[in-house]
């Protein structure tokens, strides 16, 4: 059994009568420990996808499902109370923008101890030598140096990358399975980004966390990921083990997002990247999703939207004319 479970998640904008999909039909699994790149352009329903499963999509966005399950806990069933106390906790988030997440106003020491006093343990909740003590050894935990010192810090004393550590460290206060980690390391430069997805990557060893980790950016999902998902306009286009799809894409657009790396493209005078971008949810075509800007497409693919077929839970490609045969 899967740690998580979503099957035909639905975010919807737009009118009851007229809904507008910017999750159409997703369904993900992530296994105990296992880390899950959720890749594609920007609009293509990653975010959402990513707060639907932590419950913050907020109004006027409606989120259905089939199943949402953690731990084999129906989430859906859950009390926006019990929804809001497992998020947080035994699920954690965080985003692109560290320094937007981080309260201005309050040390680092203070919104740690806020995070544990809500979501650590028992003995970490009733005594504030714990606390501390607990501040402390997760600065020490994400790399930040000089932790005591730092407790007194306020966010705008931190760089980008530090203020991404602090935030992982509230994340994981409160021992997540799950951490959603939304763009983590693409407000970073690039040194800094591999340090923050090492850090990731370790802290997932350590604490057998699993991860979805969301990024337009292919290679940050190589680095990291085991599985990958590839989303296009709502919709899941081709999942499969890391390994596998680097080797050998299954679909046209999993094959355009590998083709515009630029260690994929040596010797080559441009990028080959695809024209156009993805389409709005008011305006999403009828058949496949990607066939105006597919180079491959054929008449059936602007009729008939395809089925995500495949191998399993190992490979499954959404695509009238995949690459590989299933
Ligand atoms: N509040 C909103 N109202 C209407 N459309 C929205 C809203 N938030 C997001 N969307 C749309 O939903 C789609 C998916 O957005 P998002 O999940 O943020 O994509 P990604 O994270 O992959 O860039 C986009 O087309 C976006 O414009
Ligand atoms: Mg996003």
């Amino acid at each position: 059994m899967a740690l998580v479970e979503i099957r035909g998640l639905h975010v919807d904008f737009g009118s009851p009568a007229r809904p507008l999909p910017a999750v159409d039909g997703v369904d993900l699994d992530i296994g105990a420990g296992e880390i899950v790149g959720l890749v594609g352009e920007s609009g293509s329903g990653k975010s959402m996808t990513g707060l639907a499963l932590m419950g913050l999509v907020d109004a006027p966005g409606r989120v259905r499902a089939e199943r949402v399950a953690f731990d084999d806990q129906d989430l859906l069933a859950l009390s926006m109370r019990e929804r809001a106390k497992l998020a947080g906790g035994r699920i954690a988030m965080i985003f692109q923008d560290p320094q937007a997440s981080l309260d201005p106003c309050y040390t680092v020491g203070f919104q740690l101890d806020e995070a544990i006093r809500l979501h650590g343990s028992a003995a970490e909740r009733a005594n504030p030598t714990a606390r501390r003590e607990r501040a402390v050894s997760l600065l020490r935990e994400v790399d930040i140096p000089d932790p005591p010192q730092r407790l007194h810090a306020y966010p705008h004393q931190l760089s980008g990358g530090m203020a991404q550590r602090v935030m992982i460290a509230i994340a994981v206060a409160g021992r997540p399975r799950l951490l959603i980690a939304d763009e983590p390391t693409t407000a970073l430069d690039v040194t800094v980004q591999a340090q923050v997805l090492a850090l990731l990557a370790r802290l997932r060893r350590e604490h057998d966390m699993a991860m979805l980790l969301i990024t337009h950016d292919l290679p940050v999902v190589a680095e990291t990921a085991d599985r990958v998902v590839v989303m296009y306009a709502g919709q899941v286009m081709e999942t499969g083990d890391v390994p596998a799809i680097f080797e050998a894409p299954g679909h046209p657009y999993t094959q355009a997002l590998l083709d515009s790396i630029p260690e994929h493209n040596e010797g080559r005078a441009r990028l080959r990247t695809i024209a156009g971008v993805v389409p709005g949810i008011d305006d999403r075509p009828t058949g496949c999703l990607l066939a105006p800007r597919c180079e491959r497409a054929e008449p059936i693919c602007s009729s008939e939207r395809p089925l995500l077929r495949g191998g399993g839970a190992h490979r499954a490609v959404r695509c009238h004319f995949p690459l590989l045969k299933p």
